[in-house]
């Protein structure tokens, strides 16, 4: 039985992903030239997209990071985010990049980013792989937004469905049946 089986269609193959990301790579390379770069990857779905794009970013940097849980069950999001492991590093004169794999609603990046501004980091900037603007809740937009999706669950590349799916290499949507199993 394979993973595969439970998709009804790809999105975005893996080249196509790897295509999107060089191109966001490219970008902060040129904007970040000569600041002092800090990757903050909020985990767990972002962490197949922040171990391709810091490949593709050439000015020095440093990484980090963060996990919340965000109490909601299913494919949608509560508000309510609480803090689950903290960043190491202090982020005080650090240019911040938060490396997000969707914005969705929007409301988990919105409360992680109010709180590392508490911290005093020179800026803040927000890089998500998939933007989805017709859900978004929050006062909040993506610096870099490397695709729009559609109103649609998607999975893989990090992306989860009850915590499966995010070691497929493309994105795709689940058949339906899958969704209403849980
Ligand atoms: P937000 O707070 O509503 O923006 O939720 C963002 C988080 O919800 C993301 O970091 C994902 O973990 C999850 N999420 C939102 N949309 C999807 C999706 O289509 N597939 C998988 N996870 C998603
Ligand atoms: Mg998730």
């Amino acid at each position: 039985m394979s993973m595969n089986d439970d998709i009804k269609e790809v999105y975005f193959s893996a080249e196509e992903i790897g295509d999107i990301v060089k191109n966001l790579g490219k970008r902060i390379s040129e904007d970040y030239e000569g600041k002092n770069l800090l990757l903050v990857s909020v985990l767990k779905g972002s962490v197949v997209f922040m171990a391709d794009l810091m490949r593709s970013i050439t000015v020095p940097c440093r990484i980090d990071f963060m996990s919340v849980s965000s109490y909601g069950s299913g494919t949608k999001t509560s508000g309510v985010v609480k803090l689950q492991k903290d960043l190491d590093i202090n982020l005080e004169g650090y240019d911040l990049l938060l490396v997000e794999d969707i914005l969705d609603s929007g409301k988990t990046l919105f409360y992680v980013r109010e709180m590392l501004k508490t911290r005093n980091p020179a800026s803040i900037r927000i890089c998500t792989l998939f933007d989805k603007p017709d859900r978004r809740e929050a006062d909040i937009h993506a610096d870099y937004s490397g695709t729009l999706v559609p109103d649609e669950f998607i999975v893989g590349y990090g992306l989860d469905f009850d915590e499966k799916y995010r070691n497929l290499p493309y994105i795709g949507v689940l058949k339906p049946e899958i969704y209403g199993e849980n």
